[in-house]
């Protein structure tokens, strides 16, 4: 099987041109002249008129993934929310479009609410997670009229019936539950767990105690239960077997607290392409499992079909997008490595050294050419371990090409940081034939801004 965090490109010159990595490139994208264009846009061009390193990400991608999620999880039931999970990658425009696009948004801090807020997103299509939310960000949800609170712990429970009964209101909570699932994923990402700081697992009871307790509660509507197994699963199986945990509790649920479960969220995770050898699932493919996995286990328990939810992340903008770098220097190490530098490197994409993930890379301006040799591209960071892609196959590259390195979209920008006072990439939406800045580029004012002297 794959390896989750991308397969690992062979670490020989593979020959392969810009053509052959259409799969993990955006949706958009095209070879003309020898250069690779996005979303109608000449990348090379974008480089030399926004400067580099730059995120791009190409819209209608990012569009068409949230269709496909919309489409075949609600071609195999009336009532699912497809809720986009905002730790991906968030931004203003990001939000707006999620709007658009009639989704729901996942939020899992006060300052990702303050984005949702900012964008005018739509308060009661929020779901708000994390483990540790603090009394101001529970205060600031409850103000805000969100939609769903996500509760991880009794200290929270408590919290949020007691603000809620304070403002005279009623909130809905579902329950996080870790299904004690191991998903097939790094180990960094696997959340479903009986040993996760997540939610409430089966042992000694817990979750039935929680969900008899939100029953119980002033100023909370138990509407129903949450999981979330992990992230980059490439096994739907790892979905089905924490399904079926999942709606046998909802029967114990029935029987004991005597109330119904009427929304069950499934959380995120679907596996997308990084390596060419990755074979993940298609949204197609996991629509009809998620979906039809909680019909059927309804079914076999006789109960109702609750209303559905899915929190996807990676998956909507992964492959949407890519990040342009501009060689700077290139030390060839003889029968050792040859070091490709770039202007960039863990502070803009740290998943390479945290989770020793894989990139296919390609030099945007010789995008028709082979990938003929084997290089390893390194950040400009002061560790040795600032390394984008391992030992990868590339074109002959010099300095002054634009390098692009591919599927950027999910977890880059938003793990972003400024080591060593990197200041972090802009960001530029691509769409029909324009560019436009979603997110300027941080200035070295916007480093100095906090300090105090
Ligand atoms: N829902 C919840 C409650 C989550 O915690 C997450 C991701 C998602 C949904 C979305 O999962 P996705 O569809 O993106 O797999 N930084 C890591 C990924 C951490 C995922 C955290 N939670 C990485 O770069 O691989």
């Amino acid at each position: 099987m794959a390896k989750p965090t991308g397969s690992r490109p062979s670490a020989v010159p593979d020959m392969r041109t810009g053509h052959d990595l259409m799969s993990v490139l955006p949706l958009t994208a095209q070879i003309k002249d020898d250069r690779l264009w996005i979303g109608g846009v000449d990348t090379v061009e974008l480089a030399a008129e926004a400067g580099t390193a730059v995120y791009v990400m190409d819209e209608a991608t990012i569009r068409e993934q949230l269709q496909e999620y919309v489409k075949w999880t609600t071609y195999h039931w009336k009532d699912v929310d497809v809720v986009y999970a905002g730790k991906a990658f968030m931004s203003l425009a990001m939000v707006k479009l999620v709007a658009e696009e009639g989704c729901c948004l996942d939020v899992s801090s006060g300052g990702e609410l303050a984005y949702a807020r900012s964008a005018g997103f739509p308060m009661e299509r929020v779901y708000v997670h994390g483990n540790n939310k603090t009394p101001e960000e529970l205060a600031e949800c409850l103000d805000a009229g969100v939609g769903r609170i996500v509760v991880d712990s009794f200290e929270e429970m408590d919290r949020v019936s007691a603000m809620a009964v304070e403002r005279g209101v009623v909130q809905r909570v579902l329950i996080r539950v870790t299904p004690g699932i191991t998903a097939d994923t790094h180990d960094y990402i696997m959340t479903g767990a009986e040993d996760s700081k997540f939610g409430f697992g089966f042992n000694q009871g817990l979750a039935m105690h929680a969900v008899k307790r939100a029953v119980e509660l002033p100023g909370i509507d138990f509407e129903g239960l949450h999981m979330h197994i992990g992230s980059q699963i490439f096994a739907l199986q790892s979905f089905a077997k924490a399904i079926e945990v999942m709606v046998a509790f909802m029967r114990e649920i029935k029987s004991e607290a005597g109330v119904p479960v009427r929304l069950l969220d499934t959380g995120g995770g679907l596996g997308i392409k990084y390596g060419l050898p990755d074979e993940p699932s298609t949204i197609k493919e996991y629509g009809k499992v998620v979906v039809d996995d909680i019909k059927e286990e309804c079914e076999k328990h006789g109960l109702p079909v609750p209303r559905m939810a899915v929190e996807p992340g990676r998956s909507v903008v992964a492959n949407a997008g890519v990040t342009l770098y501009t060689v700077g220097s290139i030390k060839e190490i003889p029968g050792i490595r040859t070091y490709v530098a770039v202007d960039g490197g863990m502070s803009d994409n740290i998943r390479t050294s945290l989770y020793g993930a894989h990139y296919e890379a390609l030099i945007a301006n010789k995008a028709d050419r082979p990938r003929e040799m084997t290089a390893t591209v390194a950040g400009k960071h002061c560790e040795s371990g600032d390394i984008v892609v391992s030992d990868g196959p590339l074109q002959c590259p010099e300095v002054g090409d634009i390098l692009c390195v591919c599927a950027t979209g999910a977890y880059c920008q938003s793990l972003s940081n400024n080591y060593n006072k990197q200041v972090r990439p802009g960001v530029v939406f691509v769409a029909d034939g324009k560019w436009r800045w979603v997110v300027r580029r941080e200035s070295y004012e916007d480093l100095l801004r906090n300090e105090c002297g």
